[in-house]
């Protein structure tokens, strides 16, 4: 967009400014042109009050031209291939997997070894958690960041990387990292200079000198970390200032309403996108931005933050994206992909963090009406923006759907949440499940779930029961949920180690430093003689593996999978099954039904549920994971216990 006090402000940046050496400056201009009336707009909303605005806003641009001229030209390529084909990331060929650099394989050194394993899988988008300086002991697994710009010397050097990064670009893998961009570790530069009381770098933070403005805050900010990090402030002692740490009393949370801190992160947001990072995840967006009064959650002026980093970043590597840390309500998730697809976009890509915990909802009470009705009440999300759909990841479980979905659903909200904590920590008489209440909040009653998957969905009771029966539900049961983020629309995202059926891991209880956080039972050190059982027939780990690597391989060649907003779904009078229909024009398998029965019996549905929605016209269906050919019998479709069917007619 042209508009005249905009564009005669960039004229006058750009007048003193001296364009650094390289050649090819034509597309950081053409994009600084057109994104600048936006960048104007965002910057003057959020700090237009200011008396230095235009200088800071001359020191942005020099960011964005800086970083530019340091963007290798295969990665300026990249830009260019994707501006082109800029629905790149929605189709159905990416599937993630989420891991630990030392827990999957020691270091990053030996990652590059390991890729084959990912590769076997039909993995090929690797999200490697946390991997910059943090201290040796508070760190909160990395999200407590020490130098946004090194490599933590327990996962190697950046040298190690950077040949990662090689290799992952030579196979055609993505490749995403954290930005830790809410706060930072009190051992950062910017907190030690706080600490030593540099005006400057206390303003970096939310510092206050007595409790009133801390006790304001407090008053309506939820806890985080209820347990092990009440509150959300820390009295810091060099200082005698109380310091805003939403979540662990080492994670200083940054202060955004000073534009210094948001061109700071811009300039480490594109330090990363120049190292050849495909995607940056976003790490707790939901907290950008603080306000007394409020929950300081999903604030207006935190969507305006990451309008602005999206428009930045939009400049200088527009063939980089951003994924959306945000695990908040249903409706608040989806406003970070933006407002609009093109004007006002956030995160090309979002946690899909209710339909997680629809899933495990199902689970539990083998039945699908709230999954049903949580879906059905997903708002339609943007173009250009897709889910990361996940069974688990490295964070607690949260039961975030809305209390008006479970009422509807015909439960109440209190006591249902409280079954479902019960029945994962296997307290609840049926449950095989062995998990742990994580963040159990004594004032509201809240409380989230630890556990690994495979011990989450029984199998760690089963086997150690050796009860046949229970430990096929249990295995039926991680297929199950794998088999509806392959095929729900979006990136799948497995968790490493889930899909051999890694159990629980209690070996941080022997770690001072984690024994107080019970998320590290599902963040395992993988033992790989374990995963080589994988290549044993007939082993847990190779039924596993084997049905995972099929779905993988088969959900690459359905291109209804694509996530084009092209899924509807099937209300079936069956309270067990949950159901979708997923469509494109054109391809191979370009029409699908997913029929999933969450109960341990086999569970049938009348065609005719299908027939009047204009499905299932032909007699014969063919189910697209088995290969098999079903003719359902007498009008009615029978799907097996703990089943997902891809049915293609
Ligand atoms: C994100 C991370 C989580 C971390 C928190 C604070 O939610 O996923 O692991 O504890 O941010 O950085």
């Amino acid at each position: 967009m042209y508009e005249q006090i905009s564009h005669s402000l960039l004229n006058d940046i750009l007048t003193q400014f001296k364009q650094p050496k390289g050649e090819d400056w034509q597309h950081f201009y053409t994009r600084l042109g057109a994104n600048f009336y936006a960048i104007h707009s965002l910057f003057q909303h959020l700090y237009g009050q200011r008396a230095d605005f235009k200088e800071q806003l001359g020191k942005l641009v020099n960011v964005l031209a800086q970083q530019y001229a340091q963007r290798a030209p295969h990665l300026r390529a990249k830009d260019l291939e994707r501006e082109k084909n800029h629905d790149w990331f929605m189709q159905q060929k990416w599937v993630g997997m989420a891991l630990y650099c030392q827990g999957f394989a020691g270091n990053l050194a030996n990652m590059r070894d390991r890729l084959p394993y990912i590769q076997e899988l039909g993995v090929n988008l690797v999200h490697i958690m946390p991997l910059c300086d943090c201290p040796e002991l508070q760190n909160d697994g990395g999200y407590a960041v020490r130098d946004f710009r090194k490599v933590d010397a327990r996962n190697g050097t950046m040298e190690d990387l950077e040949q990662l990064i090689a290799a992952m670009q030579q196979s055609d893998m993505l490749l995403t990292l954290d930005v830790v961009v809410n706060h930072t570790s009190d051992e950062h530069e910017w907190a030690l200079k706080a600490k030593q009381g540099d005006q400057q770098y206390q303003d970096y933070y939310y510092m206050y000198p007595d409790r009133t403005l801390p006790d304001m805050f407090e008053a309506a900010m939820p806890e985080v970390f209820p347990e092990q990090a009440p509150g959300s402030f820390t009295l810091n002692p060099d200082t005698g200032k109380w310091v805003m740490t939403v979540f662990n009393h080492y994670q200083w949370d940054l202060n955004y309403s000073n534009p210094a801190v948001f061109i700071e992160m811009v300039d480490i947001v594109l330090f990363w996108a120049n190292k050849g990072v495909d995607i940056l995840r976003l790490d707790a967006v939901a907290f950008l931005w603080k306000k007394i009064g409020s929950s300081c959650q999903n604030e207006r002026e935190a969507h305006l933050i990451l309008q602005l980093l999206k428009d930045c970043c939009q400049v200088t590597a527009p063939g980089v994206i951003f994924i959306a840390e945000a695990i908040v309500a249903p409706t608040e998730i989806i406003k970070y992909f933006g407002e609009d697809a093109i004007n006002a976009k956030e995160c090309e890509i979002a946690y899909n963090a209710t339909f997680m915990a629809l899933l495990w909802d199902a689970v539990a009470t083998k039945q699908t009406v709230l999954l049903t009705k949580g879906v059905e009440d997903l708002p339609e999300k943007l173009d250009r923006a897709t889910w990361l759909n996940y069974v688990r990841c490295h964070d607690d479980i949260g039961l975030g759907f809305s209390d008006k979905a479970i009422i509807e659903a015909g439960f109440d909200p209190v006591s249902h949440r409280r079954f479902l904590v019960d029945y994962y920590t296997g307290r609840y008489p049926e449950s095989n499940a062995r998990g742990f209440a994580f963040g159990v909040n004594k004032k509201t009653g809240d409380a989230r779930i630890s556990g690994a998957l495979a011990s989450l969905a029984g199998l760690e009771t089963a086997l150690a029961t050796q009860d046949q029966s229970a430990i096929e539900n249990a295995m039926m049961t991680i297929i199950l949920l794998h088999n509806l983020i392959m095929s729900f629309g979006g990136i799948p995202l497995i968790y490493y180690g889930d899909a051999v059926g890694t159990l629980n891991n209690d070996s941080y209880l022997q770690d001072e430093n984690k024994m107080h956080d019970n998320r590290w039972v599902h963040r395992p050190t993988l033992d790989w003689e374990v995963m080589a059982l994988r290549n044993e027939p007939g082993t847990v780990q190779q039924r596993l593996f084997s049905q995972i690597k099929q779905l993988i391989a088969i959900r690459k060649e359905i291109s209804a999978f694509a996530d084009l907003n092209n899924r509807e779904l099937i209300t079936l009078e069956n309270p067990h099954l949950f159901a979708f229909h997923r469509f494109v024009q054109t391809g191979m398998h370009s029409k699908v039904v997913v029929v999933a029965n969450f109960d341990t019996s086999p569970q049938s549905v009348p065609l005719q549920s299908f027939r009047q929605k204009g499905l299932f016209k032909g007699a014969v269906l063919t189910e697209l994971y088995s290969g098999q050919q079903i003719i359902p019998e007498s009008d009615f479709l029978t799907i097996p216990k703990l089943t997902a069917y891809w049915l293609s007619t």
